[in-house]
């Protein structure tokens, strides 16, 4: 059979070259044969922005952007959030199949069992400062957590792989909590391991003086929903850090912690604040058209909106704008809604955003239904961190385990000074 390949010319020399295609890509060190008349080093991609560029083999999820598809290990995103828990959806990720009762218990188990805290942790978060922001406080206890569990560097263990993923998966939602009592003033709440995972973070956020917290079942389900959507998301930025400081074979605590920081970024997770904060700048309807105005001229975003990869609406804020019917039902409308329906109604019929492609992400709507459950706009970020840890660690495990991956390590056009001599 004869192997497909792109017949390449290079005009600089007229030599033709035949570059293999697989899996419709092809591979960029085979462009290095390609030298021009002086062989040089050989020609390479260039894409700044991983535009075009596919650094892994992947089995976990599957997005077609142009067609608004979302599918963790081939299961639609919609019937997973309907049908599943996030731990079971958890276990899918990581593991590749949905898991049956004992599996799924012991799986459970493996995680609760490690929702404690070092209590010098505790101590570690109560020195920032009252106001800081809470994904400063999670991105360094995460990282100093590195030091608790120096067995975590024999990142070549399956076995301590197996430890360290549970042991992170147990303790992220206690961090969470953690910054936000830090920041509030209130006394830390210790894991309930009777509730689930996410009733669980509900008790260690919000529990006061009541010696049993019990969740609203509504709000712990469409906190369930919400981790489920957020809980992987192939190659974005957060990704692409935790597999690039993990092929340094940097320890998972590390690396979730580099994972974390770029989320943390207004244009990737740190966007659900942004939407929230621009909701209430805008503050009534009667403001939009002039708030689309300055998107147009370039003066602000419409955070919220757009993305690499869905040029179509993005399916997660379709089931996150379900969510919120049943959210709003219990806590009562957020007024923010409002103005967030009509602005998504005018930007979708406005030439400017048609043109892009430019629809509602999950994060248009998310911040909208954490405020009304209660959770401050601070805190949204580490929202999207918690579920978010269990798509880094199966990127990790999936990484360590490719035989194809080395450290990563990109290239550069230098356009830099050639060699000169430093004046004497
Ligand atoms: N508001 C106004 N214009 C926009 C927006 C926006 N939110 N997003 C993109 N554009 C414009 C952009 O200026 C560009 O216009 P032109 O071609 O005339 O220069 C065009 O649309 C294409 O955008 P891009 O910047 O090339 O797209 P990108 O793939 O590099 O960026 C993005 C994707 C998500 C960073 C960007 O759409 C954005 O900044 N959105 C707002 C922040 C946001 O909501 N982020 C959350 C993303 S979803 C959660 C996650 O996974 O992180």
């Amino acid at each position: 059979m004869t192997q497909e390949a792109l017949d390449v010319v290079d005009s600089r020399t007229g030599k033709s070259y035949k570059i293999p295609i697989t899996e419709n890509s092809i591979h960029a060190p085979d462009l290095k044969q390609i030298k021009g008349c002086d062989g040089g080093p050989g020609l390479v991609s260039y894409d700044p922005a991983f535009l075009n560029t596919a650094s892994c083999r992947s089995t976990i999820t599957y997005i077609d952007g142009d067609r608004g598809i979302l599918r963790y290990r081939g299961y639609p995103i919609e019937q997973l959030a309907e049908k599943r828990s996030f731990l079971e959806v958890a276990y899918l990720i990581m593991y590749g199949e949905l898991p049956d009762a004992a599996q799924l218990a012991e799986w459970t188990e493996g995680i609760i069992r490690h929702s404690m805290l070092h209590e010098n942790t505790k101590k570690l978060m109560e020195a920032f400062h009252h106001d800081a922001h809470p994904m400063g406080i999670l991105v360094s206890t995460v990282a100093a957590l590195s030091t608790f569990y120096p067995d975590a560097k024999n990142v070549l263990d399956p076995d301590s792989r197996k430890l360290q993923i549970q042991r992170i998966l147990g303790k992220m939602p206690t961090i969470a909590a953690y910054t936000y009592r830090h920041h509030v003033g209130l006394p830390y709440v210790y894991p309930d391991n009777e509730l689930t995972y996410t009733g669980n973070f509900l008790n260690m956020m919000f529990r006061m003086a009541e010696t049993k917290y019990k969740p609203n079942p509504v709000l712990e389900q469409a906190l369930e929903v919400l981790f489920v959507l957020h809980a992987d998301h192939e190659q974005n930025c957060s990704t692409n850090t935790m597999r690039c400081v993990g092929s340094a074979q940097a320890d998972p605590y590390l690396c979730s912690a580099a994972a974390a920081a770029a989320l943390y970024g207004p244009l990737h997770g740190g966007a659900n604040e942004q939407v929230v904060r621009m909701l209430r700048e805008i503050g009534s309807k009667d403001h939009i058209p002039e708030f689309i105005q300055k998107v147009k001229n370039r003066e602000a975003l419409l955070m919220g909106f757009g993305h690499r990869v869905y040029k179509n609406y993005d399916p997660r804020a379709r089931i996150i704008k379900q969510t919120a019917e049943s959210v709003f039902e219990v806590t009562g409308k957020n007024p923010l809604l409002e103005i967030a329906l009509e602005l998504e109604r005018i930007a979708l019929e406005d030439d400017f955003f048609i043109s892009r492609k430019l629809y509602p992400n999950i994060d248009f709507y998310s911040g909208i239904i954490y405020q009304a459950m209660g959770f401050p706009v601070d805190l949204f970020c580490v929202l999207f961190a918690v579920p978010r840890t269990i798509g880094w660690l199966a990127q990790w495990e999936e990484l360590l385990r490719d035989p194809e991956q080395k450290i990563s390590r990109p290239r550069q056009i230098y356009l830099g000074y050639d060699r000169r001599d430093v004046p004497d």
